[in-house]
């Protein structure tokens, strides 16, 4: 674990547009900076950092956070990875707490998972470049295959000696590392012997460069075991969610906006090594939607490298779908009869492979009706089918106008006019848009039917009234809650004193929680900043401080907001006459809501009770209706004398 000094120090030298910059291209706009949002496709810049609060907010998909929040959704790390991260940026010695042996927080679970598979990436390397054996099969094995020692340690291949058969368990054991974490990463086998052995080590790691996982390639071609073997799954490996490469790929694919997929972990290494850098591979998968995701990050165009055999075709097609459904474009490549990426490279070099797929890729569209036509040629029937594909494929897409010019082309391509394919169009969007409605339909119903659950429209409105009084209590705080409302109280000493006897009836936990945090420091006569609620609280605390420091512009991103706000910080204060009646007129508002909904409530048991013809009950809540009754006629007539006067 790391300590809370180093922790306190990495939140104090941290700049969020250093961080954010490193990712996202960043201009000046006043007092902050804008850029595209990283997390959604935007043309418009909304994507704000503002370096006075060290924090980012996207006013288009609402995003927001410190720097650590940044790292932790753009890159896909853990909280002490993305700690870590910055403490390597700003060269911070990473103090490490000792920690109680039943300390087993998950975290610390995953942490010293990494911990052991960076012990066994050095071992495998070791035993790669500085063993007799392992410099002449290994290496010697990759050399023949033509990669470089440059691409070799780039991608920090090792080697699995044949025996004995648990070098590396005995190793990691001696050195006091935890069996039954070997096991659970699949290093070691359950009789204690070494799970990879004779073989070359491939490591699989994050987008942040952490082995994850490993993948050991037989040497010789042997039909009785699988060429790859594979880690098994676990805490911080899984398949779904990983793109072999993507840590080295990452940048290439930002710059030239463009994402290869192949198929092989040599494929990637090859192309790379021939300054093709922006590839990746699935983990001998079919691609999943997480992985689709990850690459949307960087960019949205993908483009599917084939071998011109039958099962590269038949798991593209479905890679397809699964693309234009995440709004991305698709393209693909075939390669000759005969080649594969790797091969392909080799022979051409980078100028053959960028020749080639200048004059072959396709768009999606083309090779979907090229397969077609290839397998039907005038049969009228497979014709129809070819088309219905193709309409398939293009109802995924979400973007209209796109759809629009892929029925154009589909028209000119299979020869039929337009009106029929946008009259099958129609039907199939229908149809999906049934399926999506019906999908949101059942779950609807199924939240109905949880227990306890209030989701009827009625509470649903009032609900939303709630929170916006609450919201606004909250919001006066975080934003004003240091400056004097008189001269004997500033704003968080009058909020407090005035809700103290309401403060349960708060019903969003988070917004509670952070009227709890001001609770807390205002005994001690203190304040909480805006630093300390955007870095040293929960996310969902960050998350909401940060969407009401900002109350003026939550609705909507106005191009002009920056220069207002500019302004806003050149003006006097408000009076604080008037801050006075902003704040008691939120504090009232809440409470005359709060009386009027008990009353109701009370009302609804009162008749329950009735019905029930359970005397004693409903004299009682008769009573309580009585007391709330008069409460709220309390508030009610402070609201008009405060407010309303
Ligand atoms: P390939 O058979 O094309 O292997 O499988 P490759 O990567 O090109 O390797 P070389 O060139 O023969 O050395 C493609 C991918 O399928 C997965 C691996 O991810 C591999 O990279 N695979 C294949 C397995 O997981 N297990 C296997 O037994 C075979
Ligand atoms: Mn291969």
């Amino acid at each position: 674990m790391i300590s809370k000094n180093t922790i306190a120090e990495i939140f104090d030298k941290m700049a969020i547009e250093d961080i954010v910059g490193d990712f996202v291209s960043l201009r000046n706009r006043g007092v902050n900076k804008l850029g595209l949002c990283p997390f959604h496709n935007e043309k418009t810049p909304s994507f704000t950092v503002s370096p006075a609060k060290n924090i980012f907010k996207c006013f288009g998909c609402g995003r927001g956070g410190n720097g650590i929040d940044f790292l932790m959704e753009h890159e896909a790390l853990s909280y002490p990875e993305a700690l870590r991260y910055v403490a390597k940026m700003y060269n911070i010695d990473v103090e490490e707490d000792v920690t109680k042996a039943e300390d087993r927080t998950e975290s610390l679970y995953r942490e010293s998972l990494q911990i052991v598979n960076n012990f066994a990436l050095d071992h495998y390397k070791d035993a790669l470049h500085n063993t007799d054996l392992g410099r002449s099969v290994g290496l010697g094995y990759m050399k023949q295959r033509g990669f470089t020692d440059k691409t070799i340690a780039t991608f920090e291949l090792g080697f699995a000696a044949r025996s004995p058969r648990n070098a590396f368990t005995q190793k990691a054991v001696e050195a006091g590392y935890n069996e039954d974490m070997l096991r659970a990463l699949g290093l070691t086998n359950k009789h204690g012997s070494d799970f990879f052995f004779d073989r070359i080590m491939f490591p699989i790691h994050s987008l942040s460069g952490l082995v994850l996982a490993f993948a050991g390639r037989i040497l010789k071609k042997n039909d009785n075991a699988p060429k790859y073997l594979n880690s098994p799954e676990t805490e911080i490996y899984q398949k779904r969610k990983i793109l072999f490469g993507m840590h080295l790929a990452k940048r290439a694919i930002r710059n030239e906006n463009l994402c290869f997929l192949v198929e092989g972990y040599t494929d990637v290494m090859m192309m790379h090594q021939h300054g093709v850098e922006n590839v990746v591979a699935t983990s001998g998968t079919a691609l999943t939607p997480d992985q689709i995701r990850i690459i949307k990050r960087y960019t949205e165009n993908i483009c599917l490298i084939f071998d011109a055999d039958q099962a590269g075709v038949k798991a593209s097609v479905r890679g397809i779908d699964l693309i234009l459904e995440a709004d991305m474009n698709v393209q693909i490549l075939t390669l000759p009869e005969g080649e594969d990426p790797d091969s392909f490279v080799q022979s051409k070099g980078q100028a053959g492979f960028a020749e080639y797929f200048e004059e072959e890729v396709k768009d999606f569209l083309l090779y979907k009706a090229e397969l077609g036509k290839l397998a039907t040629a005038d049969d009228p029937v497979h014709r129809a089918q070819t088309i219905q594909e193709l309409v398939d494929s293009i109802s995924k897409i979400q973007d209209g106008i796109k759809r629009h010019l892929y029925v154009k082309e589909t028209a000119a391509l299979m020869n039929i006019p337009e009106s029929a394919l946008v009259e099958e169009l129609e039907k199939k969007l229908e149809k999906n848009h049934q399926r999506s409605r019906a999908a949101e339909f059942r779950n609807a119903q199924k939240e109905k039917e949880k227990p306890n659950s209030e989701v009827s429209p009625q509470s649903e409105k009032k609900k939303s009234v709630d929170l916006r009084l609450e919201e606004n209590i909250i919001r006066i705080l975080i934003q004003h809650g240091d400056k004097p409302i008189d001269e004997e109280q500033n704003v968080t000493e009058f909020v407090i004193e005035n809700l103290e006897d309401v403060v349960d009836f708060f019903e969003d936990e988070t917004l509670k929680a952070i009227l709890e945090i001001y609770q807390e420091f205002n005994e001690k006569s203190e304040v909480p900043d805006l630093h300390y609620l955007t870095h040293e609280t929960s996310t969902e605390i960050r998350k909401t401080v940060i969407d009401l420091q900002e109350g003026r512009f939550d609705s909507h991103y106005s191009e002009n907001w920056v220069k207002m706000w500019d302004m806003d910080l050149q003006t006097q204060p408000a009076p604080q006459k008037n801050q006075k009646r902003d704040v008691q007129e939120a504090i009232m508002r809440f409470k005359l809501n709060k009386a009027t909904k008990l009353c109701d409530l009370n009302k609804q048991e009162i008749q329950k009770y009735e019905a029930e013809d359970n005397m004693v009950e409903y004299l009682k809540h008769l009573q309580i209706q009585q007391k709330l009754i008069e409460m709220r006629n309390v508030f009610a007539k402070e609201f008009q004398t405060t407010v309303l006067k």
